[in-house]
């Protein structure tokens, strides 16, 4: 039998947080105000035709696949925010910075499969003792393993807030839970999110996604009392939510607010400096529950998360993506012990309990997977190297915006890099006439502005969204400007 790998003795302390200068909010909403206030400026219709002819010639292997899968998945993709404009891209391989399509195709990655490849794709190192374990014992035995226990320890060395964990799926089983935790410790039952933010797609959370103030606009299939009592709260505003957890108190009381720590939808509406010391001190003046949903932002901010960089201490930390670098299944629950305690599984656990728990889930090859990378990720610095990138990418996309006049807005927390067009989504229910006019175009133009840099060698999150990576060295960010700034002339 393999000696099992144990977590070093001293775990590496020389990593930084991956936020070089947090975003100067004001200035950034100044902009992004004034974007949607311009007129749209799109990329001129003979290039937009010449880039889908381009893609229909270089990716005619893809354009095929995506042909057959829709006959076979619905809309050809297995997301209901995947790309797949003009047609879904089919990869075939993936290493470090880079993707290549099953027609041979190589591009620059800044999907990162939607986050969690922070150390860089197909990393030799995790892969090595993910086969190792797969050899000895398989991918699940339904049994409790070693590593189980190594990830929860790990995970509290570097989230000291995260006493106890509990593995789960996905981001979106870990946030159900985190709700039903926090509703069971509490005894109470609203839920308050921040509109805007995404927490996965559970019949709760199928609320005031994406646009501020939508509601259950989305929520087709779920029944209202699904949504009856969670409520989405303006991003930013404090005073609003004050007057929520007030008025809850009069009928049930708040069980927790929900927060994306770096702003809804990963910082797309970038949170202020401020905002999550101060929903903090108001979950603590109401008896409500603080959960950081920090399924982008663990480990990818920094080792100690979010929570580590703004110095908040949440009762309750939903993980996910980094969490396993990248390997299924990626989710959990972080928190107080008292709280966690709630979920204690198990025959004979009496007290009343959160019924969670799946059959796949916290299966000993995810959580070696996670051990192992998160290990790597503290050993490389990996948020840091991956947030000096997206400063330089950042950096290299404003000085493009600027040299060719265009209205265009990047600013970014790290390695989580922003790239607002006029495909900009900033609209909210606060100017309804403004929200039914410009939605839907301005969302086309941002499958168009992304499909033009898949044209181009550049794989985005839904065209303006772009995780850096340990792997994004200079040269890799300074060939990707290059690429960006030929898209960017097409407008
Ligand atoms: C902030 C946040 N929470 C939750 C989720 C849901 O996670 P999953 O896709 O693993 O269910 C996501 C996914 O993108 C996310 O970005």
């Amino acid at each position: 039998m393999p000696a099992s790998p144990t977590l070093s003795a001293v775990p590496p302390t020389g990593w930084e947080y991956g936020i070089s200068r947090y975003p100067d909010t004001a200035d950034v909403y100044a902009r992004l105000n004034a974007l949607v206030k311009q007129p749209m400026r799109q990329i001129k219709r003979d290039n937009m035709s010449a880039v889908l002819r381009q893609l229909d010639e270089r990716c005619a292997k893809s354009k095929q696949l995506f042909e057959r899968a829709q006959t076979v998945i619905p809309g050809g993709v297995q997301h209901n925010l995947a790309f797949n404009y003009p047609f879904a891209l089919a990869m075939d391989k993936a290493e470090g910075a880079h993707l290549w399509d099953v027609d041979g195709n190589q591009y620059i990655d800044f999907l990162q499969a939607g986050g969690p490849t922070l150390l860089g794709s197909n990393y030799r190192p995790v892969l090595d003792k993910v086969v190792e374990l797969l050899k000895h014992c398989g991918p699940t035995t339904g049994l409790l393993h070693e590593y189980e226990v190594k990830l929860a320890e790990l995970i509290r060395h570097y989230m000291p807030a995260c006493e106890m964990f509990r593995m789960l799926g996905s981001g979106t089983e870990a946030v159900m839970g985190a709700i039903r935790l926090a509703r069971t410790h509490t005894g109470k039952k609203w839920v308050i999110k921040i509109g805007g933010a995404y927490h996965g797609w559970s019949d709760q959370m199928v609320y005031g996604m994406r646009l501020p103030g939508t509601g259950r606009m989305e929520a087709h299939g779920i029944p209202s009392g699904s949504t009856a009592c969670v409520q989405e709260s303006f991003p930013n505003d404090l005073g609003a939510l004050r007057r929520k957890l007030l008025l809850n108190r009069l009928r049930g009381g708040t069980a927790a607010v929900l927060v994306e720590p770096l702003g809804p939808e990963s910082g797309t509406r970038p949170a202020e400096r401020e905002f999550n010391a101060g929903v903090r001190k108001l979950c603590d003046e109401f008896g409500a529950l603080l959960i950081f949903d920090e399924v982008v932002t663990g480990f990818r901010v920094g080792m100690g998360g979010a929570q580590g960089y703004f110095n908040v201490k949440p009762d309750l930390t939903v993980l996910g993506k980094c969490l396993t670098g990248g390997y299924p299944m990626a989710g959990g629950i972080g928190g107080r012990k008292d709280v966690m305690m709630s979920l204690a599984g198990g025959i004979g656990a009496t007290s009343k309990r959160a019924f969670v728990g799946g059959t796949l889930s916290a299966n000993p090859l995810s959580c070696a997977a996670g051990y192992f990378a998160i290990q790597e990720m503290a050993r490389t610095n990996a948020a840091a190297v991956a947030g000096r990138a997206g400063d330089r990418l950042c950096q290299g996309l404003s000085e493009i915006i600027k040299r060719l006049g265009l209205p265009y807005v990047a600013y970014n927390q790290g390695s989580i890099v922003h790239l607002q067009t006029s495909g900009v989504l900033l609209l909210s229910t606060r100017n309804l006439i403004q929200l039914m006019k410009e939605a839907k175009p301005r969302k086309h133009m941002m499958e168009e502005m992304g499909a033009a840099y898949a044209a181009h060698g550049l794989v985005t999150l839904a065209g303006s969204r772009l995780y850096t990576s340990m792997a994004d060295t200079d040269e890799v960010i300074d060939e990707a400007l290059n690429r960006f700034e030929t898209v960017l002339k097409l407008v």
